[in-house]
Parts: C-alpha cells; sequence; structure tokens
C-alpha cells in the first residue's frame, strides 16, 4: 500500500495542469475533475503506472480502467470503431458517454488496465480541466473515478483527499462536478448493450441508434472469470451506513435522503435530512447524490432512509446507484 506520498492539491491553473502533465509522464498518480466524477489518472501506456492505480484504490486487479483521450481522432489508433460506435461518437463526445470496442492490434493501453480483455473502454471527458490536461500530456489516460475501490464516487476534490491522500502525487481542484454520478457505458457489441446507466440519459442514446437499448442483466455481471463489466459487482458504492431504499417513513435514529417536494413521515423528526432536490429535477438530483450519500454517512445514523427516486432519464442512473448502495459491502 502507498501512504509514502506527499500529496499536493492545486487549483487548476494552466501552470498546475502543467505540471499534472509532467506527473503523468513520469508515471504518477494525477487525480483531476471531470464532468461526471473526479478521476485518478495514469498513464495508459505505462504498466507500472497502470499498477499503481489498483493499488492506491486497493482494486480488484481484474477490473478494467476507462481511457480518456482528448477527442475522436485521439481514440481510433486505440479501438476499433464500427459505424453504429462511430455515430454515438460524433453524437455524444465529448460527454458522458464511454464506449467499450474492441482493441485495435496496437492498442497502446497496457494489458493491465484492460485486464487482459480484448475490447478497452474509451470516453473523450467533456471537462475543460479534463481536457486540458489530455491536451498537454498527448496520450490516453486510465482514470477510475478517484476514491477507493467500493466508496462512493468524489465529486469535489475535498472528497479525492479524504480516500487518496498520501497515495496521488497531485490533485487537480475544479470545484464541484456539474453531472455527478459516473458516465453511461454503452458495449458496442453486436447489439448496442447498456452496461452501466449513466450521466448520459438511455432515452438520448435511444434517440441516436433509432431502437431501444438491451441492458446488460444485472445477474449476467461479475459471475464468469471475464464479465462483461466486473464494475457491476453488486456492492460497488456503498456508504458505512445501511441504506433503506423507497422509504415511505423516518424513524428519529434514521438519516433521511429526500426528493421531491415532499416529505415522508417523521421527515421532520430525522436525524438528518438532505433533500437531492426539491423541485425533483433529476439532473439536480445526480450531482448531489454522492456528496449527499457521503455527507448523510458521516452522521453515524441507524441508517439512511431513501424516498423514491422516478426511473426516467437520469433516474436509471440514481436509481442503479442507490440499489448497489443499499446491498453493502
Ligand atoms: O464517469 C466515469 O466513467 C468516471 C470518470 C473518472 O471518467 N470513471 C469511472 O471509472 O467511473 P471506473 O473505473 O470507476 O468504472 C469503469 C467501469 C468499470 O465498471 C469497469 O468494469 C468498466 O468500466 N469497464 C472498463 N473496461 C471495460 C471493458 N473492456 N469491458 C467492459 N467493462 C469495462
Ligand atoms: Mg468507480
Amino acid at each position: 500500500m502507498r501512504v509514502d506520498l506527499k500529496t499536493q492539491i492545486l487549483p487548476a491553473s494552466a501552470a498546475a495542469v502543467a505540471e499534472a502533465a509532467r506527473r503523468l509522464a513520469a508515471g504518477g498518480l494525477v487525480a483531476f475533475p471531470t464532468e461526471t466524477v473526479y478521476g485518478l489518472g495514469a498513464d495508459a501506456a505505462q504498466a507500472s503506472a497502470v499498477a499503481k492505480v489498483y493499488e492506491a484504490k486497493e482494486r480488484p486487479s481484474f477490473n478494467p480502467l476507462i481511457a480518456h483521450v482528448v477527442d475522436l481522432a485521439a481514440a481510433r489508433p486505440i479501438a476499433r470503431f464500427d459505424a453504429t460506435a462511430l455515430k454515438l461518437a460524433e453524437a455524444f463526445w465529448p460527454g458522458p458517454l464511454t464506449l467499450v470496442l474492441p482493441k485495435t492490434s496496437q492498442c497502446p493501453v497496457a494489458e493491465l488496465a484492460t485486464a487482459g480483455l480484448d475490447t478497452v473502454a474509451i470516453r473523450v471527458p467533456a471537462h475543460p480541466v479534463a481536457k486540458a490536461l489530455l491536451r498537454a500530456f498527448g496520450g490516453a489516460v486510465v482514470a477510475p473515478s478517484a476514491n477507493l475501490s467500493g466508496h462512493v464516487s468524489p465529486t469535489l476534490a475535498a472528497h479525492v483527499a479524504g480516500d487518496l491522500a498520501g497515495r496521488v502525487d497531485l490533485i487537480l481542484d475544479g470545484g464541484a462536478v456539474k453531472v455527478g454520478v459516473e458516465s453511461t457505458i454503452l458495449g458496442c457489441f453486436e447489439e448496442p448493450m447498456l452496461l452501466r446507466p449513466g450521466g448520459l440519459p438511455r432515452e438520448e442514446i435511444e434517440r441516436v441508434l433509432g431502437c431501444p437499448l438491451r441492458r446488460l442483466p444485472e445477474d449476467a455481471a461479475g459471475k464468469d472469470d471475464r464479465p462483461l463489466a466486473p464494475g457491476m459487482l453488486a456492492s460497488h458504492y456503498a456508504p458505512r451506513t445501511p441504506v433503506r431504499l423507497n422509504a415511505t417513513d423516518v424513524a428519529p435514529d434514521e438519516a433521511l435522503l429526500a426528493f421531491g417536494p415532499a416529505t415522508v413521515n417523521g421527515g421532520h423528526a430525522a436525524k438528518a435530512a438532505m433533500n437531492l432536490s426539491e423541485g425533483g429535477d433529476l439532473t439536480e438530483a445526480a450531482a448531489n447524490l454522492f456528496g449527499y450519500l457521503r455527507a448523510l454517512d458521516a452522521k453515524l445514523a441507524r441508517a439512511i432512509a431513501v424516498m423514491p427516486v422516478p426511473q426516467h432519464g437520469l433516474g436509471e442512473a440514481i436509481n442503479d446507484r442507490l440499489r448497489r448502495a443499499a446491498i453493502g459491502r
């Protein structure tokens, strides 16, 4: 375990971005903001740097990473794009969509980062700091969410520091992220398949594809040796406090995670309460989700009671993360 590094936290100025690019080139770890969540970056081409990512996160090494690149042109040498993949990349990049594609024969991404699969996950982030870093660095950067494995993803630089201080060289502070849940992951197989709901709602993808999108069956994930999306392992996004879903009431020793204008029985007497979006706005709720789970987790309540969240739009990703949080670790 790495506990020996001195972690710098710098506001994401041009000078700090240039320093971050140098650290990546030297095989170091740099945490940086994307529009979805903060990522823990390493040079995708250096296996030793990729190994440090797994080590810092205490992540099981069978779980492959997403390669981040600055644009579609930079993705072409890494993966093979068929017509559907091109259409999706052109429609949604830069943005919160990750495509899982067949590797090219010259794929520069280290085997360790793809966990020996013959596919690679690629994404072009939209955040100005992520873009500046990728441009300055000039290559692909693998970046899982910048949290310890099993913890809630970070939406602020302070969350990253809480989990990874002493384990990463540099944290670029770009303020609060916009989207708040991880990217949507789409497998571009014979038939495109939703591997992880996320920051790009399925409806937008279906509009471009012109047909409904199949979702990887919950129980297909993580079962065999080479799972399609091992990150879909059930207990991925868990706070320490037990999470109770679809709450219609809340006890005085519980914390309440509310959604929408109405409250539940006992809502005013709860140990703590936060509302994902009083106006019932799913975009606002996604942005608040992980930060509020962290804040309520810190209240040491008996449980976090969560009010129902509708399933459409970003609700699919929010409910997915909440279900995983409720399963616990
Ligand atoms: O929004 C995001 O996607 C963030 C930011 C930092 O970009 N990153 C992120 O990475 O969420 P991570 O490592 O926490 O999740 C990546 C997911 C995992 O579930 C992993 O199993 C899946 O992508 N994945 C990576 N490569 C894959 C592949 N070749 N086939 C299937 N799934 C893959
Ligand atoms: Mg993660």
